[in-house]
C-alpha cells in the first residue's frame, strides 16, 4: 500500500540561528552538518540533514517532511490525494534540491500544519554522523525516522482523517478527565514501528508543541537533563513516562518557544488502539518562568 513511511526531516522557521547552533550542538547533541548564510542543517544520523533551521523570524514549523518510498509511491500519493479531494502542490527541481529530495510536493492539515511528502532523501554515508557533543549512545532514526511532534489540531476526527488519507493509521490514545466532568482526546498516528509520528488534540500555541528525538542510552537522557538544567532553557515537563508509547522523557523549551522532548526506550506502534487517562508516572508540567 501506498502510504508515507516515516518522518523523515523537519524545517523550523528561526529568529537567532546561533542561538540554535549552540542548544542544539552543545546541549541536545545534534550535529551541525551544514551552514549557509540564512539556515543551518542539523543531523542525528548519516542522512544530509533532519532538521532545517531557517532565519526568518517566525520561531515554529515550516515544514514536516514525511518520506514515501519511491518514485512510483511519489505519483500513486497523488492520485490519492487528487481523489481525497486535498490540493497539493508538486514543488520545482530547485525546491527539491534546496532539501536534498529527488522529489517533493508541499501542503497543509486541516489545522495548517505545512506538509511536505517526498522520496529520495541524500544519505552521507561517507560522513559519520559526529554528535555536536559528546554521547554515550546514538540518537534513534532508522526506519522510525527523526522523531515524532505535538502539531496544531481544531478538530481531532478531521485530522485522524487526514493523515488516514496519507496512509497512517491511529486513534483518540487520551481521554483526559477535565474539570467540567468532559474529556480533552489526544490522538495519535504512526506510519511506521514508531509508536506515533505525530499527536495532536493538547493546546497548541504555535503549529509545532515539541519535537521528540529519541537516544538509545538513558545515559544521554539524564546527560541532556544535568546540561539543560545548568543552562538557560527551562525543564517545562519534568522526567516521566508516557503510558502510550513507554517513553521516558523529559521536555526543555528550545530557543523558539516550541519544545524538545529527549526520550528513552519507547516501544514499537501496537497496531491495536487502547488509551489512557493519564501517564505512567512523573512529566509534571513546570510552566516556564515559575
Ligand atoms: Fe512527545
Amino acid at each position: 500500500m501506498t502510504g508515507v513511511t516515516e518522518l523523515g526531516y523537519v524545517r523550523f522557521g528561526v529568529s537567532d540561528l546561533s542561538e540554535w547552533r549552540a542548544f542544539a550542538a552543545d546541549l541536545i547533541g545534534l550535529e551541525v552538518g551544514g551552514e549557509e548564510a540564512d539556515r543551518l542543517y542539523l543531523r542525528s544520523d548519516q542522512w544530509h540533514h533532519r532538521i532545517i533551521l531557517e532565519q526568518d523570524g517566525s520561531d515554529d514549523l515550516i515544514g514536516a517532511g514525511l518520506r514515501v518510498a519511491g518514485p512510483t509511491e511519489f505519483a500513486d500519493m497523488q492520485t490519492m490525494l487528487r481523489d481525497a479531494g486535498i490540493a497539493f502542490e508538486l514543488a520545482d527541481e530547485a525546491t527539491a534540491r534546496e532539501r536534498r529530495v529527488l522529489a517533493l510536493m508541499t501542503l497543509a492539515d486541516p489545522a495548517g500544519t505545512p506538509i511536505e511528502i517526498f522520496h529520495g532523501p541524500q544519505v552521507d554515508s561517507h560522513r559519520p554522523f559526529h554528535p555536536g557533543r559528546g554521547m554515550y549512545g546514538r540518537f534513534c532514526t532508522g526506519g522510525g525516522g527523526v522523531g515524532h511532534m505535538l502539531i496544531q489540531c481544531r478538530d481531532v476526527q478531521k485530522t485522524l482523517d487526514f493523515y488516514r488519507v496519507l496512509g497512517m493509521r491511529g486513534s483518540v490514545e487520551y481521554r483526559i478527565p477535565r474539570p467540567d466532568g468532559e474529556a480533552m482526546e489526544i490522538g495519535f498516528v504512526h506510519c511506521n514501528d514508531r509508536d506515533h509520528t505525530f499527536a495532536f488534540g493538547l493546546p497548541c500555541r504555535k503549529q509545532v508543541d515539541h519535537l521528540m528525538l529519541e537516544v538509545d542510552n538513558l545515559d544521554d537522557v539524564f546527560f541532556t537533563y544535568e546540561r539543560i538544567s545548568e543552562s538557560q532553557y527551562p525543564v517545562v515537563i519534568s522526567p516521566g513516562k508516557h503510558a502510550n508509547d513507554h517513553m521516558f522523557s523529559f521536555y526543555c523549551l528550545s530557543p523558539s518557544g516550541f519544545q524538545i522532548e529527549i526520550g528513552y526506550g519507547g516501544r514499537p506502534a501496537t497496531h491495536q488502539s487502547e488509551y489512557y487517562t493519564g501517564d505512567t508516572y512523573g512529566h509534571k508540567f513546570q510552566p516556564p518562568g515559575n
